[in-house]
């Protein structure tokens, strides 16, 4: 279908966060996993309880549009999990993993706050003020969980000196 609206923008772009949604979901259980510092193994897991809640936003906004999601591929997110891929074969030191994998969750917190923005402004500038609340649900996690793997990323660095 061809994208010759803002709305038809939104609808896309949509789908493209829905994809990136269920990846990062797909993702976190292996980050809990892999997780040594105690704080950061619940991080990880309470940031997939609200993922699984931001993919329900995200569907009740389809809803609110009477569309479907179409079936996409978040390639954004894609590559930042096949760089997860690409670091566990170079088999790095337990205590590199866990920088690494904080770094990793930074990278995806900061495109998930950037992709919600641009979907609130499209939301916004529709008229589609429901929607734009839901979005913002997930936005301000995705703005908290950002600020939470920071403040670990120094404490982590700061406990291994
Ligand atoms: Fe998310
Ligand atoms: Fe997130």
């Amino acid at each position: 279908m061809a994208i010759a609206s803002p709305r038809e923008l939104f609808v896309h772009e949509l789908a493209d966060m829905m994809s990136a949604e269920q990846q990062i979901l797909k993702a976190l259980p292996e980050l809990q996993q892999e997780a040594q510092h105690a704080e950061l193994k619940r991080a990880f897991k309470e940031h997939e309880t609200e993922t699984k809640g931001q993919i329900k936003n995200l569907q009740q906004v389809f809803k609110q549009l009477g569309e479907q999601p179409e079936e996409t591929t978040c390639f954004g997110m894609q590559g930042l999990v096949q760089e997860h891929h690409a670091l566990h074969e170079e088999d790095p030191s337990p205590e590199m993993l866990e920088r690494a994998n904080l770094s990793a969750a930074a990278k995806t917190e900061q495109y998930e706050i950037v992709a919600y923005a641009g979907l609130i402004q499209l939301a916004k500038e529709l008229g589609e003020k429901d929607s734009a609340k839901l979005l913002q649900e997930n936005l301000d996690q995705e703005q908290a969980m950002a600020k939470r793997v920071a403040a670990l990323t120094k404490e982590i660095a700061k406990e291994a000196k």
